[in-house]
């Protein structure tokens, strides 16, 4: 069967808010642009996002402030040139916006109305009620739409066609057909999301698997920091579905079953407003001493039934319905039951402060750019201030846009040709036709809880060994899968699949990064090695997978600036 080849000067992975801004620059700029979805744009998880987007616009803040606060926050393993770059540009990434069309909450004086969240000096979360991310989506979507950027939305995309460290595009088919096609490109960038799936608890959308990671990882390229997993302190009890920060920005109080408010214990300034990773670390291990609400005492209470309603009904209107709907519980009545769920990755793909893909700490890939949730560039550091996250895919999507309008007109297209296919046509064609006896669902199920079990918020040596011999157990069987749907239309028994073979790879990332790193630092906490040791691990970790799954790691300097690395307290 001869694949079809298309030819773009530049083809985006990904629709969230990182990739649809990327995509409306060059398409501004006149280059022939392609995005490739597995979902509609409307559908991507940016659009998930409650709580916020960051921005020092409040009259007693200043961006050093912003800056600051992100690199205590990421335990000080953030690169602060990158750190500096996007909290300076905030202010006008959100002017940005709103020429675009987003339409922001106010205050009474009818300036952009901000919030406080957890870890943040200053109150600085610029919002649209609790529906921030899907307002910058749809607005984005509608304005990159208008200048006529090209969707291939449904389309998934399988492999990189990456050769002689250059890559000239990605190859993938059409969910509704399955018919094949490359993408042949002067530039390729990533900008996937996240890979929350891999855990039990987790608040994020079912497309979450985090495909592009394990795609780059099969090229030999490394993974950056991928033992750093955000989890945040409220999901839903049982489901861990997102209840933003908002909440507690708004002045949500956490208590556990003796009615005690125990973040005075953990937190004795901050209280439910420290970071993220001490919020929900202080929650699970409530939840660890007994200290637990509900039938199976899993989780703490959040209570907001001392703020005025209208605070509730105005502000927050999502957070209560999607309380009552999963829990019956109503927040203007009664507290309502959360606990820690897997949320973010601050690891990912390597990039420079320019969103270039890295091939090594020294080394960069030709013709391949990465921005938010999937890259590491890294503002995140080991752990990310909330509202940062919306930031970072609104300003680094477009400032990839930019930096690869400055360099395209030099990347020589390298044609591609049928070869660049056989990879993924020979997976499709392997999955279909395997004769096995295991299920993709019950290994996913056995994938997510053991994750969840042994590479969550707190990990010692031998749970994560644990779990990276479950996962090579895991691996094993995956070659003995069968599916029924050997048909070839909307086959989301194939894609999952697919989805499944890469959860398992990254997801070794996470756990032999997690035991090599020998300290606690941000999210990733180590009961056997309970204080951070900046002598060994200031460092980014950089990982290699090899064809049998065997991994190395190499550490590469943060890029430290103005602000001295400390103890951090809350
Ligand atoms: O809590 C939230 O609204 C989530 C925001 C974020 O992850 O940045």
């Amino acid at each position: 069967m001869d694949v079809q080849i298309y030819q773009y000067d530049a083809v985006i992975v990904g629709a969230g808010l990182a990739g649809l801004a990327a995509a409306r620059e060059l398409t501004v700029a006149g280059k022939k642009t392609a995005v490739i979805t597995k979902l509609h744009p409307l559908r991507s998880h940016s659009g998930a996002a409650q709580g916020g987007i960051n921005a020092a616009l409040g009259a007693d803040d200043s961006v050093e402030l912003h800056e600051f606060d992100t690199v205590k926050g990421s335990d000080y393993l953030a690169d602060q040139d990158c750190v500096e770059l996007m909290c300076t540009r905030a202010p006008e990434t959100i002017r940005w916006a709103e020429r675009m069309g987003a339409v922001f909450s106010r205050d009474e004086k009818g300036d952009i109305a901000i919030r406080p969240f957890g870890g943040q000096s200053k109150p600085r979360a610029c919002y649209a009620k609790d529906r921030t991310g899907l307002t910058l989506l749809q607005t984005i979507y509608e304005q990159a739409h208008r200048e006529g950027i090209e969707v291939f939305d449904e389309w998934y995309m399988a492999d990189l066609i990456y050769k002689d460290g250059k890559v000239s595009g990605v190859v993938a088919y059409d969910i509704r057909t399955s018919k094949p096609a490359i993408f042949n490109a002067k530039v390729t960038m990533f900008a996937t999301g996240g890979y929350g799936r891999a855990y039990k608890i987790n608040s994020n959308a079912h497309a979450n698997t985090g495909d592009a990671l394990s795609i780059v990882a099969r090229k030999g390229l490394p993974l950056e920091d991928m033992e750093f997993v955000q989890f945040h302190p409220s999901g839903l009890g049982g489901s861990g579905i997102l209840i933003s920060e908002a909440a507690r920005g708004e002045g949500g109080r956490l208590y556990n079953s003796e009615g005690e408010r125990f973040m005075s214990r953990y937190a004795p300034n901050a209280m439910e407003l420290a970071s993220r990773d001490v919020v929900s670390r202080a929650i699970t291990q409530e939840i660890l001493e007994g200290r637990g609400v509900g039938p199976h005492k899993d989780a703490v209470h959040i209570d907001l039934t001392h703020l005025d309603p209208s605070i509730i009904t105005t502000k927050l209107p999502e957070l209560r319905e999607l309380a009552m709907t999963f829990l019956g519980q109503d927040m203007l009545k009664e507290p309502i039951s959360i606990a820690a769920t897997a949320h973010y990755s601050m690891g990912g793909i390597p990039v420079n402060i320019n969103c270039q893909v890295r091939k090594s700490p020294t080394e960069l890939v030709e013709g391949f750019f990465a921005a938010g949730e999937c890259s590491c560039v890294s503002v995140h550091g080991a752990n990310r201030l909330g509202a940062n996250s919306v930031l970072e895919a609104l300003f680094f999507g477009r400032h990839a846009g930019e930096s690869i309008l400055e360099v395209i007109d030099s990347i020589e297209l390298r044609p591609a040709t049928q070869e660049d296919a056989q990879t993924m046509l020979a997976e499709l064609e392997h999955i279909k036709t395997n004769n096995g006896n295991e299920r993709v669902p019950a290994l996913r199920e056995e994938l997510q809880q053991s994750m969840t079990d042994n590479a969550g918020v707190f990990r010692t040596a031998s749970s994560l060994i644990k779990q990276g011999e479950k996962i090579r157990e895991l691996l094993a069987r995956y070659k003995n899968i069968r599916i029924d749907d050997k048909s070839n239309t909307f086959n989301t028994e194939l894609q999952e699949a697919i989805e499944l073979g890469h959860m398992l790879e990254y997801s070794l990332f996470i756990v032999e990064g997690a035991l090599a790193r020998e300290e606690s630092r941000g999210a990733h906490h180590r009961d056997d090695f309970p204080t951070r040791d900046d002598e060994k691990f200031l460092k980014h970790t950089y990982a290699y997978m090899d064809e049998n799954y065997n991994m190395t790691h190499e550490y590469a300097d943060v890029v430290l600036g103005k602000f001295e690395v400390k103890e951090r307290t809350y």
